[in-house]
């Protein structure tokens, strides 16, 4: 018989829960997003973001069961995330999940983060093994060699900024809003994402990335563009609207080429992998799917990206990887921590 599994993800900005059976069914999957509360700061400030959890859980959860047509004691096992993530904002998904087990007696199951992005596209794919994951979002870029529920190995990751932060960065230079990644492909897509500033791409010899010399970069070209005054950090052009595209543009075109460029070499290097995916925030941009279909079409392997909704942080993929560790009987008792 199929068991149903409550996920519970708060490690960022976002309190979600979701139930997933075991037979491979989404019962539900809801969450409340704190973007609009942290836009006004352009960026997640941790406090605001624990204080927000601990208001949200309970409603965000009752919702996800009912929405579910379950009730707690139709409940088998609650996974929660307990790594990686803002300590203050795990804690709130952690304890409650801790409560609800010892309160009802479920077993309880602690999930990395990552590992619930790693395996989001699961959610709607039968992906093969072994295949590449690329995670980008706006906390983590990593490449990763997928090669069994469970069993993956980092081959690349950022070295400074995630890509995600790279857009949220040049966003905010530019004056664009918060989250930057929707705001740049927006821009960029009013002139067809062309290249026109040529930014440079990271030299990088490993299959590791780097982000942070392409905001510098960009940020010296505006200066000397006379669009921006170091001196008191203010984009002097906010009324030219063709610059914000081509900036938007030329940095979309950048940041995927990184990628392109990686995963070639990946491929390159692990010539017998069946497929590529791409997980995470960045990957819900429309450009860079489309980049990696392409690539992966000429390199004759399968693509696979999960729908927006489960690119972003959700709970569905949460309680995805609980369903296998729990076939594997990876249980925690209550003195599960965040680290
Ligand atoms: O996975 P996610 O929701 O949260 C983290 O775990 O970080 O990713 C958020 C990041 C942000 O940096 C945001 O700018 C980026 O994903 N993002 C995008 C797009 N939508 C969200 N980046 C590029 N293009 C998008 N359409
Ligand atoms: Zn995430």
């Amino acid at each position: 018989m199929a068991l149903t599994i409550l996920g519970i993800e708060t490690s960022c900005d976002e309190t979600a829960a979701a139930v997933y059976q075991t037979d491979g069914t989404i019962k539900s999957s809801f969450l409340f997003s704190q973007v609009a509360l942290h836009r006004q700061y352009g960026g997640v400030i941790p406090e605001v973001a624990s204080r927000s959890h601990l208001e949200k859980i309970n409603i965000i959860v009752e919702q996800a069961l009912k929405n579910a047509g379950i009730s707690l004691d139709q409940v088998d096992i609650i996974a929660v995330t307990s790594k990686p993530g803002l300590p203050g904002s795990l804690l709130v998904g952690l304890c409650f999940a801790k409560a609800l087990a010892w309160a009802k007696n479920k077993k309880i199951i602690g999930v990395n983060h990552l590992e619930g992005h790693i395996y989001s596209s699961y959610l709607e794919h039968k992906v093969p093994f072994p295949h590449l994951c690329v995670a980008a979002s706006g906390g983590h870029t990593s490449l990763y060699l997928v090669e069994g529920f469970g069993e993956y190995t980092l081959l690349g990751q950022t070295l400074d900024d995630a890509a995600g932060e790279a857009f949220d960065k040049v966003a905010k230079l530019i004056g664009l809003g918060y989250p930057g990644g929707p705001e740049i492909e927006r821009y960029a897509q009013q002139v067809a994402f062309k290249d026109f500033f040529n930014y440079p791409r990271s030299k990088i010899k490993s299959l590791d990335f780097s982000f942070s010399g392409l905001k510098t970069a960009v940020l010296y070209d505006l200066v000397k563009r006379g669009a921006y005054d170091m001196a008191t950090k203010t984009f002097l052009k906010p009324h030219d609207n063709q610059l914000k595209q081509q900036v938007a543009s030329s940095l979309l075109v950048c940041i995927t080429d990184i990628f392109l460029n990686q995963l070639s070499r990946a491929l390159k290097q692990f010539p017998s992998v069946k497929a590529v995916t791409l997980v995470g925030g960045v990957a819900c941009n429309k450009y860079i799917r489309q980049q990696f279909t392409h690539l992966c079409k000429k390199k004759n392997v399968d693509f696979y990206t999960p729908s927006p909704k489960y690119c972003t942080d959700n709970a569905a993929m949460i309680a995805f990887v609980g369903s296998y560790m729990a076939q594997h009987d990876q249980y925690n008792d209550l003195d599960l921590d965040i680290f």
